[in-house]
């Protein structure tokens, strides 16, 4: 297979952590070919979407190290057209940049882009995890979004909860993600307005139920084709609201409680409808949090912590993917074949 991984730069990776390296060594010690560009590298030549790639040398024994595998990886470099991709692999970090979906619209018939780009518009803010149906907020914290300042404030006054969660719309990373309690309403109307007027135009901010059981931890649980593959527990440190690990938080094992398969029962097959075939969830308290669909990150981790390979599971589903497409069109060229072999006239 073609493989190209549109990512975060080289240099920025952490060969001890990174979950993209484990999935470009998963490919590499396939003998796939693989290439890996950063959405600026992409570019259109003669009308054509391609990118400035560069592309991993192929070596008889990859080692089975991957820290040692990314220090010694060599590259050639080379304009490549991104229709010769059999697939796509998206792992750019948040945000979202429209104008690399654009240059991607161009080639999504023949290419499997994981994940798939109307996926990733739909699911670019948090407005995608209340998207999920449930009325009676069995699975999904209540949530309130707004820009309207005053709503928020009478939203934090009725509130039957002492605290709140307040954080932007399209956040990432823990940014800006904090507890709010009634008692501190009058910084409230002060803190919404930073929070609304700090960006052109203004931004939305949520307003969300806080989960009890978050200073226990919340749990991440990565989903492929719909269905739960890993987990793991993150603890955020003592002094802190958020369990990102960007944030301090630790983890720990975890293992899938009844509620939490019933939640990713619930949840996978919208996230397969909507093409988002590799996520990472936040679970706190069996409740979902947020639906990460940019470059989920954890492979390393939960590898470790169960003593396995994640990445094995999702080049295996790429690969299955990849070569039912691949069946159809040798169908079809086939039975191309048989019509104009009966000399019809
Ligand atoms: N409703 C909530 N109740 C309790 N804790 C929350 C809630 N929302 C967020 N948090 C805490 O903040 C962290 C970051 O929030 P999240 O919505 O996942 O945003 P981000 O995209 O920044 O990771 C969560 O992992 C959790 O620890
Ligand atoms: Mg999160």
């Amino acid at each position: 297979m073609n493989i190209l991984f549109l990512m975060y730069p080289w240099d920025k990776i952490d060969p001890e952590t990174d979950s993209t390296l484990r999935l470009i060594h998963e490919c590499v010690s396939r003998n796939h070919t693989v290439a890996i560009a950063t959405p600026h590298n992409l570019t259109m030549r003669d009308s054509v979407s391609s990118a400035f790639c560069q592309v991993f040398k192929k070596s008889d024994v990859v080692t089975a190290n991957i820290v040692s595998f990314y220090k010694k990886a060599e590259f050639q470099k080379s304009q490549l057209p991104l229709a010769g991709f059999d697939t796509i692999i998206m792992r750019a970090n948040p945000p979202l940049d429209p104008i690399t979906l654009n240059f991607l619209d161009s080639v999504r018939d023949d290419v499997f882009i994981m994940n798939d780009i109307d996926g990733l518009r739909i699911a670019n803010t948090k407005l995608y995890t209340a998207s999920f149906d449930d009325p009676t907020n069995h699975f999904i914290p209540v949530t309130h979004v707004s820009k309207t300042t005053e709503y928020l404030v009478d939203v934090l006054k009725e509130s039957k909860s002492d605290k709140m969660i307040m954080k932007p719309l399209d956040g990432y990373g823990g940014h800006g993600v904090i507890l709010v309690e009634k008692s501190a309403h009058k910084s409230f109307q002060s803190l919404l307005e930073f929070y609304i007027n700090s960006g052109k135009g203004g931004n939305y901010v949520i307003l969300q139920e806080y989960v009890e059981g978050a200073d226990a931890g919340d749990v991440r649980i990565m989903m492929l084709n719909g269905e739960p593959v890993g987990a793991m527990k993150r603890v955020p440190a003592s002094n802190d609201v958020r369990s990102n690990i960007h944030a301090g938080g630790s983890v720990i094992k975890h293992v899938l409680t009844k509620n939490e398969k019933a939640l990713c029962k619930h949840i996978g097959p919208k996230l397969v409808r909507d093409g988002l075939y590799f996520v990472g969830i936040d679970v706190i308290n069996e409740k979902l949090i947020e639906v990460n669909v940019q470059s989920p990150g954890g492979i390393m981790r939960i590898n470790k912590l169960n003593n396995v390979k994640l990445q094995k599971k999702v080049i295996d589903f790429v690969e299955s993917v990849v070569n039912a497409k691949e069946a159809l069109a040798q169908r079809k060229h086939e039975f191309r074949k048989a019509i104009n072999d009966a000399h019809i006239i």
